[in-house]
């Protein structure tokens, strides 16, 4: 038998991805439950899906979950350096999914796929960074129409969404999935949390403990990387831009200073602002021999690696397999990971299937959600419905064996009166 349409880099390495899928699975109890309902009531009959994510065995399980739903569905890369190509060549051969997505692709054939993911027609869209919407936008916006809605994984991407809607040229209805409290609370904390630190100890095998880490941007991916930092045995400095967070992270114990500052100190630097150039020339020109800088943030753009390039006398590329070693006029060398590219998927295996569970089954949920609404919502950015993540909690909680109390009558009551004071 043909399989179906794809693009993947070897289709011999399914054997080796359908046995992690099926690990990974193990810790995705939810998404299981979920994907046991879809297959009997198969709420997405018909319905063409195109996902745009990190390729994945997390991902691969939520592909089969809305597949088993119903839906037509098609994935393609949402990062160039994240694709884990045996898991896309499994989902291929053993799954029946197209997919679009080779490990290293270049800009062009990244672009080619996300084209491959449009012409699939999508009537729903599920984006980590918002590059498929972006496209669909920038170049067949007669698609839009079609298009019920539009899922959006990340912080970046609902930043960038947010900013389409307030400029007035969002044609499509977007739920940002990324803001619901069953994904960003796990996933962006614990899984970044853990998964970032994983990527740099694969990357560099460093010792953690004694080193002066320097986390900037104490968003929920920071706070993740900060406390986990600190449970390694780092003196952990966070920078900041935000007075509030900034407080924060001094209240929680960390120290906090100018990254100005932080620069002439730190052993490790990592971004995690979604903002651009946060490490530019200015902090590389102080920075100490040897020091390690990698980028946890969505898109590649947080490190300025042009400067770095500029400033550099010699490059050593791939010194060890996912550092690149730039030597400065003076003699000092700085150690980039993963080309700039977020750490936890270009060195390690992203968040761990336990988290993702969690996002992915929001994901399920909520495009299961999008398709029962009795008119096309209109083209704004939309919260998850809390009844999907109460879902999704309770789920999880009783995936844990985990029970909770409820509130007596009386103290529902209470809450509901104004009257009863001291
Ligand atoms: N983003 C971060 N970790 C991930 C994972 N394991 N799968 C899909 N997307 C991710």
């Amino acid at each position: 038998m043909s399989p179906v349409p794809h693009d993947v880099a070897d289709l011999a390495l399914a054997s080796e991805g359908k046995k992690r899928i099926l690990w990974a699975d193990r810790d995705m109890p939810v998404l299981r439950a979920i994907r046991d309902r879809f297959k009997r009531d198969k709420p997405l009959q018909g319905v063409r899906l195109s996902a745009c994510l990190h390729v994945t065995t997390e991902t691969a399980n939520l592909m089969r979950t809305l597949h088993a739903g119903g839906a037509d569905v098609l994935l393609c890369a949402s990062n160039p350096l994240s694709t884990q190509d045996d898991v896309a060549a499994s989902l291929v051969v053993d799954f029946g999914i197209p997919v679009y997505a080779i490990r290293g692709e270049d800009r062009d054939t990244y672009y080619k796929h996300i084209e491959a993911a449009i012409a699939h027609h999508p009537q729903i869209t599920i984006d980590d960074g918002a590059d498929l919407i972006s496209e669909i936008h920038r170049k067949h916006q007669d698609l839009a129409e079609q298009i019920v809605a539009s899922m959006e994984e990340t912080t970046t991407g609902v930043i960038r969404l947010r900013a389409m809607e307030a400029d007035g040229v969002l044609k499509i209805p977007v739920i940002a999935v990324n803001d619901a409290k069953t994904k960003h609370l796990f996933d962006n904390r614990y899984g970044t949390g853990q998964s970032t630190w994983d990527g740099i100890l694969r990357a560099t095998d460093m010792l953690v403990a004694g080193k002066k880490v320097v986390v900037c941007g104490y968003g929920w991916c920071g706070r993740g990387v900060a406390s986990r930092g600190r449970g390694l045995g780092a003196t952990v400095i966070v920078t900041e831009v935000d007075p509030i967070r900034a407080l924060e992270a001094a209240l929680d114990g960390f120290w906090v200073m100018p990254l100005a500052e932080a620069a002439k100190i730190g052993d490790v630097f990592i971004t995690v602002t979604g903002n651009i150039h946060v490490l530019r020339e200015e902090h590389f020109a102080q920075m100490k021999d040897g020091a390690v800088v990698c980028n946890s943030g969505h898109f590649n753009v947080e490190i300025d690696l042009p400067a770095l390039e500029r400033m550099a006398t010699t490059i050593n590329r791939r010194v060890t397999e996912h550092v690149d070693e730039y030597v400065l006029p003076d003699g000092r060398r700085i150690y980039v990971l993963g080309e700039g590219r977020l750490i936890n998927l270009a060195a390690a295996h992203g968040h761990p299937a336990s988290v993702m569970d969690m996002s992915f089954a929001t994901q399920a949920l909520t495009a299961e959600w999008s398709l029962k609404q009795p008119s096309r919502l209109a083209p704004r950015v939309y919260d998850v419905p809390a009844e999907v993540e109460d879902q999704v909690a309770q789920l999880k909680l009783k995936a844990m064996d985990i029970q909770i109390d409820r509130l007596t009558d009386e103290q529902a009551k209470y809450l509901r009166s104004w009257e009863m004071g001291t």
